[in-house]
């Protein structure tokens, strides 16, 4: 939707706005926000759905990497007129199972030297031929500037960091006088795709983000905590740990959204369009009778959370650290009841890591923003879904 202009210096000033665009497997979210100050300003947004819901169910599940470049256009410029945005230059998403990432430990080098020991490190760790990858990479501890280096029309330029001030490095990097380098490489399959996607929609692209950076800036905004953050969309689940600034851990697994509606079907004996629609009026909120039918689909939302306990436990094998917070977005994180078995399953993990209980949150990525105050209620409730869109608009 266009928001109301609620600041009249706002011509005066011009601030500069950024697009987020989100391709997802059900649905295609944008955000542009504007700069003001040490803030950012909610100039527009809006979301349009790919397919009706009475398509078959593989429909569904589809990756909106096979729809063709032309129908995403299209649907983009709709959305794009129907919310009036101004903003040329725009940020894009990946879905996590698309793009490749890892942390490595190099040596301190100066920035040209470092980015062709990095070309050279890559080959080792990147599954695919170096020359059909595009890499990028932050050495993590220092502010992003190669987040402004672009190779070509648009390199897939990664962010790991999601505050902007300059972050500790990890004690052991330290004392080896090593630095810890995130590195993310997109096949330049995907990132043509993107460019071509951008250009017939005309706009810029400035960058290509794996959808967990942008996520961590959004629901973070620089929070230092430990804390793991969980996208439930329609096709997948991503989940990230994020520790002192930095996305540590990403995880990708394919229960999610379309799983959901299916077993919700199975229970409830109707088709995809009504049991979507039950699941998300009703959702977990069962009668103590319908709990015996309902276990499939308890089973599914249980194995969500199972694997996030797995890599919280796997996280604090490794670093000996304790994840305190866990932040849910994504479509299905707001599901009635669901947020509650969450907080009701997860804390026996953490019972059994020094007894710290885990505070598990909905995620808002409008915190914090400037919007009118009656639009509150609205962002409070779409905002699980729009975290990645808003997150790739406060790139800059
Ligand atoms: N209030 C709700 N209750 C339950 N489920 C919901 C609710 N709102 C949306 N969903 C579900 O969330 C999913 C869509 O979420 P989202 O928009 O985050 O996915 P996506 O970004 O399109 O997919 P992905 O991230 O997997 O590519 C759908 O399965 C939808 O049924
Ligand atoms: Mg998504």
């Amino acid at each position: 939707m266009k928001l109301p202009n609620f600041s009249k210096f706002s011509n005066l000033f011009k601030p500069k706005s950024y697009l987020g665009v989100d391709i997802g497997t059900s649905s295609l979210k944008i955000v542009q926000l504007s700069k003001q100050r040490e803030t950012f300003r909610l100039d527009n947004y809006g979301e349009v759905k790919f397919f009706e819901e009475n398509v078959p169910m593989e429909v569904h599940q589809q990756s909106s990497l096979k729809i063709p470049d032309e129908e995403i256009a299209e649907l983009l410029k709709k959305i794009m007129a129907e919310t009036k945005t101004t903003a040329t230059q725009a940020a894009f998403s990946l879905p996590v199972f698309s793009a490749f990432s890892t942390i490595i430990e190099m040596p301190k080098l100066p920035q040209d030297e470092m980015e062709k020991a990095i070309q050279f490190e890559a080959r080792q760790y990147v599954p695919i031929p170096i020359s059909e990858v595009s890499l990028g990479f932050v050495v993590m501890g220092e502010e992003q500037k190669i987040n402004q280096q672009t190779a070509g029309a648009a390199a897939p330029v990664p962010s790991g960091t999601f505050g902007r001030a300059a972050l500790p490095q990890n004690a052991e990097s330290k004392r080896k006088k090593n630095v810890e380098v995130l590195l993310v490489a997109v096949p330049n399959e995907i990132k043509n795709k993107y460019v071509h996607i951008a250009q017939l929609s005309g706009l810029e692209l400035v960058a290509i983000e794996m959808e967990t950076f942008p996520l961590a800036r959004a629901l973070l905004k620089g929070a230092h905590e430990t804390t793991l953050v969980v996208d439930i969309g329609a096709r997948s689940t991503d989940i990230c740990i994020v520790d002192n600034g930095f996305v540590r851990i990403s995880h990708n697994f394919e229960f999610s959204g379309v799983d959901i509606t299916k077993a919700y079907g199975e229970f409830t004996h109707t088709d995809f369009a009504e049991a979507e629609k039950r699941k998300i009026v009703t959702g977990l909120d069962l009668t103590p009778g319908q709990l015996d039918g309902a276990k499939n689909l308890l089973s599914i939302v249980d194995n969500i959370i199972n694997e996030c306990e797995r890599i919280m436990s796997s996280y604090f094998n490794k670093t000996g650290r304790v994840v305190g917070h866990v932040v849910l977005s994504g479509g299905v994180s707001k599901m009635p009841g669901f947020l509650e078995r969450f907080g009701e399953k997860l804390p026996a993990g953490g019972e059994a890591r020094n007894g710290r209980l885990i505070d598990v949150s909905l995620g808002d990525p409008f915190e914090g923003l400037i919007y009118p105050p009656e639009l509150g209620k609205t962002l409070k409730d779409i905002g699980p879904s729009f975290a990645v869109a808003v997150g790739l608009a406060m790139r800059r």
